[in-house]
């Protein structure tokens, strides 16, 4: 086993809700993602990264802790846990878990017990706050809306909650957070856990002042906006945590990972180090545009890639449109996010995929009513919410609920969503299923001959390439075919309209392609 078994990873985002249900209640489950793992292994995805599923009131789909020990009922148990890591480790797959440590359920017992009474020491692990006159203690804002502050009957103070009001933020200021921490990953590590994704990684401490925002009219709305410079989250404190998670972490053989949820590229900076963060998010959610997406990958390149890390390249989660839909949707979206899988698959790094987005997956449509995101529900529906990402995946054609469950999925399966089923796409040679295949397996066996670095080269409009090594990358992001002067033999096409002449690169327009030289092309 290579030590740094995660560098060029590519790891699937396992929704445990919506992934696969083995007992058909309508809710995905862990037996169900053990019963779909010559799935992931045919995929070649070489890690999952599971979403929490802690037991957890489900408020905020399990970011939303109760109990950082234990399984959601839901979903399974602590043995068919440990099922599913051996199962994985089998097949050669590692096994990430979600970790939540800037807030606890409202139903967790610290929580609890510091409502018990007004001098239980668990106040302390979170932060209450005396208001001022009957207003919360300052003007910060949750992420779901409204104020990041809740006042409980009974209870002269406010408490902080940056997401849900059942989701109270932590104070990591009082060192019992950090300790128990520290016992949780352990415990996790300890059964068979290969790392962690780290849930909103930069927010654990607050800014010790709890000052107000200062707020100035935003340059183009004028609405009141937070002034530049101004840091809530993003304390120096943090980074003492993550190189201790991270010595904690390569205490085991192989060594264990950290991810951390941060997109911002130059933060990102300041946390992936040789003794913190391993990787972070690279999201590429820019608009359809060569020169964007250019700008982009050379964002977090520069950011990330130094000596040992690299960016982990992805371009949907559980928390954002996915990117088919995003791309312009339906045959159009579907034939960029193709090409953009190519693109981004072909650079140094790690790359994430979201579940079903190997199917080619668009947002679905929830009707308001079975919405479940606070996003949406806290919003006062300003915000549509999350769900339309979340539907369980189709895995059969023509079955009730796209073969996902016999019992009403959680979130409704919408009409025609068994289109994209994975038994509908398996035997299909043009299907994104088939392309994502063949293009992991394409990568894995390039992997020993890609260098650590790529190098852009001259393109004509709307078209981006890279050379890396014995790869050649093309991308042509226009709405016209394109014939390139590219050398090498074509292994792989986004499209069936990509081929090559004797001498030139057929490319129809929104297509990427992947070619071999025998020179090193890379520096
Ligand atoms: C980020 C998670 O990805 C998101 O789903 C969640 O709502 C927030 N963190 C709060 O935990």
């Amino acid at each position: 086993m290579r030590a740094s078994w995660w560098r060029n990873a590519v790891f699937y985002q396992v929704y445990v809700r919506s992934f696969a249900d083995s007992n058909d209640d309508g809710v995905g489950d862990l037996p169900g993602i053990t019963s779909r793992l010559d799935y992931l292994r045919s995929l070649g995805v070489d890690g999952l990264w599971l979403t929490p599923f802690y037991p957890s009131p489900q408020k905020d789909q399990g970011y939303d802790v109760a109990d950082y020990y234990g399984v959601n009922p839901e979903y399974g148990t602590l043995d068919d846990f440990d099922r599913l890591v051996e199962e994985a480790h089998r097949h050669g797959i590692k096994v990430l878990i979600d970790i939540v440590p800037n807030h606890t359920s409202s139903r967790h017992p610290w929580f609890e017990a510091a409502l018990s009474a007004p001098d239980d020491p668990h106040r302390t692990m979170y932060y209450f706050v005396p208001g001022r006159d009957g207003a919360p203690p300052n003007n910060w804002q949750s992420a779901f809306g409204g104020p990041a502050w809740t006042q409980l009957e009974g209870v002269p103070e406010w408490y902080m909650h940056l997401f849900a009001p059942e989701q109270p933020d932590l104070n990591w200021w009082n060192p019992v957070v950090p300790a128990e921490f520290r016992k949780i990953i352990t415990y996790w590590l300890d059964r068979g856990a290969d790392g962690f994704r780290i849930d909103v990684a930069v927010s654990l401490y607050k800014r010790r002042d709890l000052a107000d925002r200062p707020l100035v009219p935003d340059r183009i709305t004028g609405a009141p906006t937070t002034a530049p410079g101004f840091e809530i989250l993003d304390q120096p404190e943090v980074h003492d945590v993550y190189r201790d998670w991270r010595h904690i972490a390569g205490t085991y053989e192989p060594e264990r990972v950290l991810v951390g949820e941060i997109f911002d590229p130059r933060r990102q900076s300041r946390y992936i180090k040789q003794d913190e963060l391993h990787m972070a998010f690279a999201m590429m959610d820019r608009p359809w545009e060569a020169s964007a997406w250019k700008r982009r990958i050379d964002v977090y390149r520069r950011a990330v890639s130094r000596g040992t890390s690299f960016p982990s390249w992805t371009q949907s989660n559980h928390d954002v449109v996915r990117h088919v839909t995003r791309l312009g949707g339906d045959g159009l979206g579907r034939d960029r996010a193709k090409a953009s899988a190519l693109l981004l698959l072909g650079l140094p790094g790690q790359y994430f995929i979201y579940q079903g987005e190997e199917l080619g997956l668009e947002e679905a449509f929830v009707p308001p009513e079975r919405r479940e995101d606070p996003l949406y529900i806290l919003s006062n529906g300003r915000h549509q919410g999350r769900d339309g990402c979340r539907v369980p995946l189709p895995w059969r054609q023509h079955e009730p609920n796209a073969g996902f469950s016999t019992s009403s999925p959680w979130l409704p399966t919408p009409p025609g969503w068994d289109r994209n089923a994975v038994d509908a796409q398996a035997h299909s040679s043009t299907s994104m299923l088939s392309l994502y295949r063949r293009l992991l397996d394409v990568r894995r066996g390039l992997a020993r001959r890609l260098p650590p670095r790529m190098r852009w080269a001259a393109a004509p409009k709307d078209c981006l390439i890279y050379h890396r090594g014995p790869l050649s990358v093309a991308c042509n992001f226009g709405h016209r075919p394109l014939e390139l002067d590219l050398p090498g033999r074509l292994l792989l096409g986004s499209s069936p309209g990509v081929r090559r002449s004797a001498t030139r690169l057929l490319m129809p327009p929104n297509s990427s392609a992947w070619l071999e030289t025998r020179r090193s092309a890379g520096s």
